[in-house]
């Protein structure tokens, strides 16, 4: 299956296990759409998003994950300090914040359009727990010859007696935090110490990719952990991306005739970081 097709085979998971008939689902559906779209204007004011039930983490799934991964997907082929880490045999990847799998599904479309097939690990970190249902068998979907393997870390960045047990991840090559500092923007205290391990424990060598919202309180906060963490800020930029998705529109099937199209075009700001 190429990602979309993985996206959509998830999208039938999750849509079997949402109540009621069609047209109940769709609604629910629609409605948790327009939701999410308003929550996301509330990050700084403290609101906090749970996606702890099938209806959000279908929404979710449909509206963003296949623009955020196609952003990735973007990112990883304009910059060569990204995508040449894909050359080297084995690579090993922190999805941040990469419950949704989008971070997984980007970097796993570049590996597909350019047919690089290095030995790759993938540990998804995510304090909702629920997303690894989503994707518990995902490797199963992966063709073959890709040699993904995917790992699911529940872990709350906020609370230290969750993640400082769980550090070897910290040797990856690559972390990607997409859309992640955003949502704990408001919890910014009790989650910097998880940053600050994180960032000081990182390799020499390895990379950082952070991509939100066009909005210097997130980015600001990244990049002053870059600056007191020996991280070298190698790309920065703010951008407005529309995301290629002819492609995708009919791996999405029905669905993308019922709802209304998923988010394609996103002002960004992305960094691309290394650790000194
Ligand atoms: C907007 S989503 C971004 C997901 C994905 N990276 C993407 O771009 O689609 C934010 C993710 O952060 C996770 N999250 C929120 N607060 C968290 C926390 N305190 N610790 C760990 N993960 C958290 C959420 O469960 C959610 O999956």
């Amino acid at each position: 299956m190429n990602c979309f097709q993985i996206i959509k085979s998830i999208l039938d998971e999750e849509y079997d296990q949402i109540s009621g008939n069609e047209v109940e689902k769709d609604e629910q559906i629609n409605d948790k759409l327009k939701q999410l779209r308003q929550e996301y204007t509330q990050l700084l004011n403290g609101h906090n998003i749970s996606y702890n039930n099938h209806i959000t983490r279908f929404a979710y799934i449909y509206a963003y994950v296949t623009s955020h991964a196609n952003l990735v997907c973007t990112l990883i082929e304009k910059n060569s300090e990204l995508n040449s880490i894909f050359d080297k045999e084995k690579v090993k990847v922190a999805c941040i914040g990469g419950g949704p799998g989008s971070d997984f599904l980007g970097i796993l479309k570049y590996l597909m359009t350019n047919q690089k097939k290095p030995d790759i690990k993938f540990q998804i970190c995510d304090q909702e727990k629920a997303w690894a249902e989503s994707w518990s068998d995902v490797d199963d979907k992966v063709e073959r010859t890709f040699n993904t393997s995917t790992s699911y870390l529940p872990l709350d960045v906020t609370n230290s007696n969750d993640w400082k047990n769980h550090q070897k991840y910290f040797q990856s090559d690559l972390f990607t935090m997409i859309y992640f500092m955003s949502e704990l923007v408001a919890l910014r205290d009790l989650a910097n110490q998880y940053f600050v391990n994180l960032f000081s424990q990182a390799k020499s060598g390895s990379l950082f990719l952070f991509v939100d919202n066009n909005n210097p309180e997130f980015y600001d906060w990244f990049d002053e952990l870059a600056k007191t963490h020996n991280i070298d800020i190698i790309k920065s930029q703010e951008d407005r991306i529309t995301v290629p998705f002819e492609e995708e529109k009919s791996d999405l099937g029905k669905y993308y005739v019922k709802f209304d199209s998923p988010k394609l075009t996103a002002n960004v700001a992305y960094r691309i970081g290394q650790k000194k």
